[in-house]
């Protein structure tokens, strides 16, 4: 296909989404990311969608992370096909697609992928033919992202329909955290930030961490994050990870997959909310450059 073709065949695709006689019924996206690293973005992300898929949902898990994916591992899944294959145009969507143990479907990353920003035509129709995918066959589309600032996470975050920032309560993660809600206030008005306290002590803590987060917030970016709840520190989550089994599988009666359950059910109870249009648009408008 010539560089015109493709070019145009994006533009297709994008007017397919604008069209007012086709209402979207594609999935509702949370973005799951952190300002800071090692937070527990892929473990919240694994294990929610494990909740999730059991309350009869139908989840796919996008591992969105293009520097160190590793939601497989957390499955101990050993998958042909990633994310870099099927933009690269190597394998078909469905290769990419399995089935992940606690009844979800997982797309498996690619660490090392190129910045989005710098996909071919050819990869950018890809992607976006990966994604629409996506959006037509789940309820709800996770997608977990890498940490930080990088335009690759940003456009997965700008384009979700919900935001989940992951934080713990130490200093550090807080302070990105916040850098993290300031940075997505200002590339996009009225977005739905939820804020999870991972790793918290007892929820005590957790909802001093959330109130400190707000007050700053409001105060120097005149916007309120919402409080999504907390997940204990938990020594089963280590040890689940190193079974390479999520803990909500591994342990079900431990006290983080309590939280995480919880967790899924206040998720649950907003999938009916109508929701901004278009994260297939958005993110095409992205991609389009
Ligand atoms: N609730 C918890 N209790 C105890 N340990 C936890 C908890 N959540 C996460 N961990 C630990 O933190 C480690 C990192 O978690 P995870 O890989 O999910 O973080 P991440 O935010 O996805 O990291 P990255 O930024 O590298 O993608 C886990 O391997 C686990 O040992
Ligand atoms: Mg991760």
């Amino acid at each position: 296909m010539s560089s015109q073709d493709q070019a145009s065949e994006l533009r297709r695709m994008m007017s397919r989404d604008q069209a007012p006689d086709k209402p979207k019924k594609g999935a509702r996206v949370l973005a799951v990311t952190s300002g800071k690293g090692g937070v527990g973005k892929s473990n919240i992300a694994v294990n929610l969608s494990a909740r999730l898929a059991a309350m009869g949902r139908r989840v796919i898990l996008l591992d969105a992370d293009l520097g160190m994916a590793n939601a497989d591992v957390l499955v101990n899944l050993t998958t042909k096909a990633n994310l870099a294959h099927v933009v690269a145009g190597r394998k078909s969507i469905d290769q990419a697609i399995c089935e992940a143990p606690g009844g979800f479907q997982l797309v498996p990353g690619a660490s090392g992928l190129a910045q989005m920003a710098n996909l071919t035509e050819f990869e950018r129709a890809r992607m976006i033919d990966l994604l629409r995918r996506l959006d037509e066959s789940a309820d709800l589309l996770l997608v977990d992202t890498g940490a930080g600032l990088s335009p690759n996470v940003l456009s997965f975050v700008l384009a979700a329909d919900e935001i989940l920032v992951v934080t713990t309560p130490e200093p550090t993660a807080v302070t990105d955290a916040y850098a993290m809600v300031k940075t997505i206030s200002r590339r996009k008005e009225n977005a739905q930030i939820n804020l999870l306290v991972n790793m918290a002590r007892d929820r005590h803590e957790a909802r001093r961490v959330y109130e400190r987060i707000n007050a700053v917030c409001r105060r120097f970016l005149g916007l309120s994050v919402r409080d999504a709840g907390h997940v204990l520190y938990d020594a089963r989550v280590v040890q689940a990870v190193r079974q390479r089994s999520p803990f909500v599988l591994h342990d079900p009666d431990c006290a983080a997959s309590a939280c995480v359950t919880q967790l899924a059910h206040k998720i649950d109870r907003h999938a009916a909310a109508p929701r901004a249009t278009g994260f297939i648009k958005r993110m095409t408008n992205w991609l389009a450059g």
